[in-house]
């Protein structure tokens, strides 16, 4: 049976390693206001693959000028399960193009690796989903659902509204979201806990205008120097974020060597690491708190004059089991509490995306790992916790609290979501496809 299914990917692989070049190509940074027609590009082409794999699509969204998820079904056999499959079409800003090695655009294979912003996040988690499709044809084994959401990678605003208008169509025993990844290269995970996110952009002003560093430096404050300040309150010295009142949650048991991290994190040489705990407690179930932009005058060019006002983005990572209404609360009273000096700030929220813990029992969960440990030739799935987010889960759950939720995707150690050089181990995502194939199997 499993050889069949084997096969039956070695077939399909050509087509779709084709079909997720072209998806690549799609320019769909949802951030950029300038890009949006490649999003409505990315969306339709989704529509398509599905739509030739006899899945009956539509295109949705919110409200006008929303941005556009594909929802869709294709019927199994009677009275089996309901499987809904999820990933994002849109990806992230690829940022400057003289850190690639290869354009980020045009999909490019080098030392077993397809190298293209999107060409895992989460085209590929798009493709597994179209391949398990491909492989199975009219024999279907269970009754496929879609949701593919093209605004995932912007904190998916009009998610909630989305699910609310499209309740019954997106109803579903199981739910496979295909965009987190796998420990190591031939060794698979599921993916059981993610933080949540509560992103706030802060303003601090010192002067109602600039003057003079020279005639008014030593009296007055400026806002540069004061805005630093308050982030430099945000951690103590050991590095744990200093926001009093947030969650944190128990050590993840798993190992994670540090000549690994080492090598997976980027760090450059000498940097120490930051925080107390285990690593993984430290990258899962402890929340991060991070600086991802700051609006400040440019060095060159920087004249003698105190700058009235700067702005900072404060990326805040929440522990699995903490809220995002208590992470904002407790980091908004913080940084009131520290601003020095009688400086005015003010702050504004971004978005926010509540944490996921995942309950990892039971039947669906039973098949998963069955197809999981087929699928890597013998070698069982770790339970592992991620750092990053996808607020779609809570979302989900919160819609249909008896689904269950499996967390997969095509992520190694060295994809380098978000980062130049961004890339998908060929071999890896070949056996992704077969244990999706061999999931449905399995569920059905
Ligand atoms: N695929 C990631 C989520 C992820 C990150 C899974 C790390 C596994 C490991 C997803 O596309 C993502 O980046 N999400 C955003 C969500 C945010 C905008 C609410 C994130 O985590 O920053
Ligand atoms: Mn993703």
């Amino acid at each position: 049976m499993s050889n069949e299914l084997r096969s039956k990917v070695q077939a399909v692989l050509p087509s779709v390693r084709k079909d997720l070049e072209d998806l690549v190509r799609i320019q769909s940074v949802s951030a950029d206001p300038d890009r949006l027609s490649e999003v409505e590009r990315s969306a339709q082409r989704t529509a398509e693959l599905f739509a030739a794999e006899g899945v009956d699509v539509e295109i949705v969204r919110a409200y006008d000028g929303a941005p556009p998820a594909v929802i869709g079904e294709k019927k199994g056999p009677e009275g089996a399960p309901t499987v809904l499959l999820y990933a994002h079409h849109d990806v992230q800003p690829e940022n400057d193009h003289a850190d690639w090695d290869s354009p980020p655009w045009e999909p490019t294979e080098r030392d077993g690796r397809l190298y293209g912003r999107g060409a895992a996040d989460d085209k590929a988690g798009i493709m597994a989903h179209v391949a398990a499709l491909r492989i199975f044809g009219d024999d279907l084994p269970v009754t496929v659902r879609l949701f593919i959401e093209g605004e995932e990678e912007v904190g998916s605003d009009t998610l909630v509204e989305l699910l609310g208008q499209h309740q019954e169509r997106l109803a579903a025993d199981v739910i496979v979201i295909a965009d987190s990844g796998n420990w190591d290269i031939g060794v698979p995970a599921l993916t059981t806990s993610l933080r949540g996110l509560v992103r706030v952009d802060i303003e601090v002003r010192t002067l109602t205008h600039a003057v003079h560093s020279g005639m008014w430096g030593g009296l007055v404050p400026d806002s540069l120097m004061t805005l630093a300040r308050v982030i430099a309150s945000l951690h103590d010295d050991a590095g744990d974020v200093a926001v009093e009142g947030l969650h944190r949650g128990p050590a993840a048991d798993v190992d994670y060597p540090e000549e690994r991290l080492r090598a997976e994190s980027g760090a450059a040489p000498g940097i120490e690491w930051i925080g107390t705990g285990s690593s993984v407690e430290r990258l899962w179930t402890k929340p991060s708190l991070s600086i991802t932009g700051l609006d400040a005058p440019k060095v060159a060019g920087a004249s003698n004059t105190l700058v009235p006002a700067a702005r900072a983005r404060i990326s805040l990572r929440v522990a699995p089991g903490d809220t995002t209404e208590n992470a904002l609360a407790c980091l908004v009273r913080h940084l009131e509490s520290h601003v020095p000096w009688g400086a005015t700030l003010t702050h504004t929220v971004v978005d926010t995306g509540e944490a996921t813990q995942i309950d990892a029992t039971g039947p669906a969960y039973d098949a998963a790992r069955a197809a999981f440990t087929e699928a890597w030739d013998g070698t069982a799935p770790v339970d592992m916790g991620v750092g990053g987010s996808i607020p779609f889960i809570a979302e989900f759950l919160e819609a249909f609290p008896q689904a269950s939720v499996l967390v997969t995707g095509v992520e190694d150690p060295d994809t380098r979501a978000h980062g130049a050089n961004e890339g998908l181990h060929l071999a890896e995502f070949e056996r992704v496809v077969l244990a999706e194939a061999l999931l449905l199997r399995n569920l059905g």
